[in-house]
């Protein structure tokens, strides 16, 4: 045990426990629109916001916001949101549930659509056509160029479901058998088609939108969701320089950062930077850190300017797991306290929140059987400044 960790113990600022459910996708469905790598639950967000937000009403960060996690729960609990993240596509997951159209809208909205019209060819096509079958791709292509003229709520809520119902495993998917998370290369498709002995066969695509949107749907919004979001702000800058954040305005902040990513940003996202027409640049700024080391100054440096986005007394969350270095286990949250040294905040506690199988520490290359623990270690600060 490092001396940290002792310290820590002796001052018993480490609790262990089981503080949110272990149960899968117990959260409100319109988390599970989309699917993003590296997500954390529902529960977290809203665990600390129980724990630290007494009052209703706050503004709550996520610098790092990923597929929107902490902006929805904000919402859903009765705060506003502010959600960073340095990739557009993160941005496009959050910022499309801002307002969640009825059923009804979104009904008649596709009724409006035809889809049937003929596309105009591309060059993308060939490669497409590994995926799709030609008319379902038909189809997609007149989606895609219908919400460059449309930005309804309802459009925005009918490409944020399709974008989820582009690939996967099942026959609720647009695409022929493949990988749902990732979208893997247009040659290894082609492969997996001749392995698997497999054609795309058609699939209509408004139907599955319409029955994915039906399920996330179910349960409603509650009605002062909107009253919230109505006043979130999204931006898309590094976490080390929050441009558009304003200086002492926000009341908490939650967020994982990304953490010694292997991820080829660029590889896995191109079907979907394709489908809403986003540029791949963005994918050479993605922090890509492979020390440790390395990490600790991004850490620092991120930390730093959330310190100066928050009130003075404001609480940040950070959940980082536990990864191996060679043989040797490093506990991240000892990382995190040492970099936010000279950053303005001061660590208070670190929740370790104990769960049979986490999805995050196998994002993180952590296997929860051999590699490392299973643990989601969440380092909580106070903002002095
Ligand atoms: C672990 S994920 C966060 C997941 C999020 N908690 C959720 O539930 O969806 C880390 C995020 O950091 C973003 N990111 C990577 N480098 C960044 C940077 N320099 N500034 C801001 N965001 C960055 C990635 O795009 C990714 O969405």
């Amino acid at each position: 045990m490092s001396n940290l960790s002792q310290a820590k113990k002796n001052q018993n600022q480490v609790s262990v426990g089981e503080f949110w459910t272990a149960k899968q996708r117990q959260a409100h469905p319109i988390h599970y629109s989309v699917s993003y790598r590296a997500a954390f639950k529902p529960e977290l967000p809203s665990f600390f916001f129980h724990e630290y937000l007494g009052n209703k009403k706050k503004v709550v960060l996520d610098p790092f916001g990923g597929r929107g996690t902490t902006a929805i729960q904000a919402n859903l609990d009765g705060h506003y949101a502010v959600h960073n993240d340095i990739n557009p596509l993160s941005l496009f997951l959050a910022k499309s549930r801002q307002v969640i159209p009825s059923m009804a809208e979104i009904t008649s909205k596709l009724e409006t659509l035809d889809l049937s019209k003929k596309a105009k060819e591309s060059e993308m096509d060939k490669d497409l056509l590994n995926f799709f079958h030609k008319d379902t791709l038909k189809e997609i292509k007149n989606l895609r160029a219908l919400a460059k003229e449309d930005t309804s709520h309802a459009m925005n809520y009918i490409m944020l479901t399709a974008l989820s119902r582009l690939h996967g495993h099942s026959k609720g998917f647009f695409s022929v058998y493949t990988f749902p998370q990732f979208s893997i290369s247009p040659e290894s498709q082609r492969r997996n088609n001749l392995k698997r002995g497999q054609k795309p066969d058609y699939r209509d695509i408004k139907s599955r939108i319409l029955s994915k949107a039906k399920r996330d749907l179910s349960k409603g919004i509650p009605p002062f969701y909107h009253e919230f979001s109505k006043n979130n702000l999204y931006t898309n800058h590094s976490s080390e320089k929050m441009t558009g954040i304003e200086t002492s305005s926000v009341d908490f902040v939650v967020t994982s950062p990304p953490f010694l990513d292997k991820v080829n940003y660029r590889e896995d996202n191109w079907m979907k930077c394709w489908f809403l027409d986003i540029g791949t640049e963005f994918t050479d700024e993605i922090s890509i850190l492979h020390s440790v080391d390395g990490w600790a100054s991004f850490i620092k440096a991120s930390l730093k300017e959330c310190s100066r986005v928050m009130k003075k007394n404001a609480h940040l969350v950070m959940e980082v797991g536990d990864v191996m270095s060679g043989k040797t286990l490093i506990n991240l949250d000892d990382v995190v306290i040492r970099a936010s040294t000279g950053t303005g905040l001061s660590w208070e506690k670190t929740y370790i929140n104990t769960q049979k199988f986490t999805k995050l520490s196998n994002c993180w290359n952590v296997s929860n059987n051999e590699k490392g623990t299973n643990s989601n270690r969440c380092v909580v600060f106070r903002n002095l400044k």
